[in-house]
């Protein structure tokens, strides 16, 4: 049997997501493939799920900017991207079953560095859309939570839908005092387009500074703590943990892998 899989968003231009989907297959011996629907939101997003319905598709990712749109297309929601408030991953059958695979993928690069943030202090830049699965797993933790955001109205309906009560919010300025975190995270699309960051020479790190962002050397926040004595970790790896827990919804079986060899034939070391 062939399965169908796929991604819808828009923009898609710079996915990995096809390269990594098609060696889960290859390395499950699985016969599969993985397509892109670049879509706007709205009656096409609808349409194009009643489209992969009609052809079979056994799942697709969501991606920007459909997370928090796609739930309320869903017949089912589990828990976590209930909890969290945005699908990244539908199983698709006769209904449809949305998913969050993210904050997983968050806790395993984690994991996976070695890394464990059971009570510690920690300092997270943004919080939209992107951010609301490094909450979660945040809160899992019971982390001493500073967050820092442009807009502050909208990062306290964000840590009020998750039920963050105990974060502090603060605005910019505040990088500008010195502070000191176990650990940094960024969760903003800041510097994707331009490569710059603000200045967080006066924020110190002790253990690690984590980004979601990923690039083939130091995303523009890593760089800012490039001369730091602390960890370095970009979202790359989540990426792919996030994919291989996807590929195990639509197919039952988790796929084998190495991110750094992905990685490395993705030309990102
Ligand atoms: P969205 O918030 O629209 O779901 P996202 O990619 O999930 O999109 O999140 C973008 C994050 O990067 C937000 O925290 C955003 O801050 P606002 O909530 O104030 O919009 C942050 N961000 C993006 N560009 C920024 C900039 N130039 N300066 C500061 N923060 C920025």
């Amino acid at each position: 049997m062939f399965i169908n899989i796929g991604l819808i968003g828009q923009p898609l231009n710079h996915t990995f997501s096809p390269f990594i989907q098609t060696r889960f297959f290859k390395n499950t011996g699985l016969n599969g493939g993985y397509c892109c629907f670049e879509t706007s939101g709205g009656e096409a997003l609808k349409e194009t799920f009643d489209t992969l319905k009609r052809y079979s598709f056994k799942g697709v990712n969501v991606t920007v900017p459909h997370k928090q749109e796609v739930m309320g297309l869903m017949d089912s929601l589990e828990p976590t991207a209930e909890d969290i408030g945005a699908v990244n991953v539908v199983r698709i059958s006769d209904k449809l079953e949305g998913f969050n695979t993210d904050a997983e993928g968050f806790q395993r690069m984690l994991a996976d560095a070695g890394y464990s943030l059971s009570g510690k202090k920690v300092l997270l830049l943004g919080c939209g859309g992107a951010s609301m699965a490094v909450l979660y797993v945040l809160k899992s933790f019971g982390v001493k939570l500073t967050v820092v955001n442009r807009t502050l109205d909208k990062a306290e309906s964000v840590l009020k839908s998750m039920s963050f009560d105990n974060a502090v919010l603060q605005d910019y300025n505040f990088i500008k005092a010195e502070s000191e975190f176990d650990y940094v995270i960024n969760g903003t699309s800041i510097g994707l387009e331009d490569g710059l960051f603000p200045d967080m020479s006066r924020v110190s790190c002790r253990e690690a500074a984590v980004d979601i962002q990923y690039k083939k050397g130091l995303t523009p926040f890593l760089k800012c703590y490039s001369d730091a004595d602390c960890g370095k970790l970009d979202g790359f790896s989540m990426l792919v943990y996030q994919a291989a827990k996807a590929f195990e919804i639509w197919t039952g079986i988790y796929p084998e892998f190495s991110v750094k060899k992905i990685s490395g034939e993705l030309g990102l070391i």
